[in-house]
């Protein structure tokens, strides 16, 4: 492919799953993708992280990232993934999406994107089973139920944890800390819980606002865990799917999965190849 076919490509936070697709970029897809520029709050983790890599890439920011790529990779926070999605919807470029609950916050991003002629990637992150859901979703899903227990350390500082449950760092046996909907998981858990947004996506490819009363969502906090464990019970006419997942935490920040950066890999990889595995 010449230089010029290449998809021009910029990600957008250099943390935990920012560096590793930076990597992926650079090492594996420079023949589909050239990279723009990386932007983050912090400049030095990108000066950090390049010396470590030993990968150079342009440090832009925000403007710049939007203004000269075709596709965007957005792994920062919710905040910057609300940013992008008011500035990118009229556009017609690309935008995979991690800090997916952006999606679920505010309901005016979502009619807006009826009109817009952005494409919006929702990688499958730390979780299995959306081919299902959205399979589902075309015939008769009847309820999708997320439940999702951490060790104590993937939920810390949490404000939410720290208000109503201000001893959970001691507690000796599992307990359940929340039950409720997606907006309302999101709401607690911003940087926790995006995995109930991606199943609310799937669910609603055809059901639409109406999704939100499809899914439910409960959080444990369990003491004798190391790893992320998600259990998703979906539940339709045409099949009963039940999916559990045992994630482990990434070395860098343990409320990330590994299995996420690896799932947007996939993603990448599907989208630049001629075999399309999985809906
Ligand atoms: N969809 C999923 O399944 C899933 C799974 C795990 C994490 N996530 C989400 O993906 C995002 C990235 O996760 P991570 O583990 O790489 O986090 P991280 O904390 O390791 O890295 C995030 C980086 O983004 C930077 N950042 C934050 N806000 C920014 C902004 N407005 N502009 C530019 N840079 C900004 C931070 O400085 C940091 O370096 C988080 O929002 C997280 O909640 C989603």
């Amino acid at each position: 492919m010449c230089e010029k076919n290449k998809k021009r490509i910029s990600v957008i936070g250099c943390g935990t799953i920012g560096q590793h697709i930076l990597g992926f970029l650079h090492g594996q897809m420079n023949r589909y993708a050239e990279i723009v520029g990386v932007c983050d709050l912090e400049r030095e983790k990108i000066v950090h992280w390049q010396q470590r890599s030993g990968i150079t890439v342009p440090i832009v920011g925000l403007k710049t990232a939007i203004a000269e790529s075709d596709m965007i990779v957005e792994a920062a926070s919710q905040s910057a993934a609300e940013r992008l999605l008011r500035e990118l919807i009229p556009s017609r470029k690309e935008l995979i999406l991690l800090s997916t609950g952006a999606l679920i916050r505010h309901e005016e991003i979502l009619e807006s994107m009826k009109s817009g002629s952005l494409k919006i990637y929702v990688p499958s992150g730390a979780v299995c089973g959306i081919d299902g859901i959205g399979a589902l979703s075309q015939g008769t899903l009847t309820s999708v139920k997320l439940i999702t227990a951490k060790p104590p350390a993937g939920l810390k500082g949490i404000p939410y944890l720290r208000e109503r449950y201000p001893d959970i760092d001691k507690a000796r046996e599992e307990r359940i800390v929340f039950e409720g909907n997606v907006a309302d998981a999101i709401a607690n858990f911003p940087k926790n819980i995006n995995v109930a947004a991606t199943l609310l996506c799937a669910a609603a490819a055809a059901h639409g606002a109406k999704a939100k009363n499809l899914v439910k969502v409960c959080m444990k906090v369990n003491p004798h865990l190391t790893q992320n464990m998600h259990r998703i019970e979906i539940e339709g006419k045409e099949a009963n799917i039940t999916v559990e997942i045992r994630n482990v935490p990434s070395a860098a920040n343990p409320k990330t999965s590994a299995l996420t950066a690896l799932s947007v890999q996939y993603l990448l990889h599907k989208i630049f190849s001629g075999l399309k595995t999985g809906s």
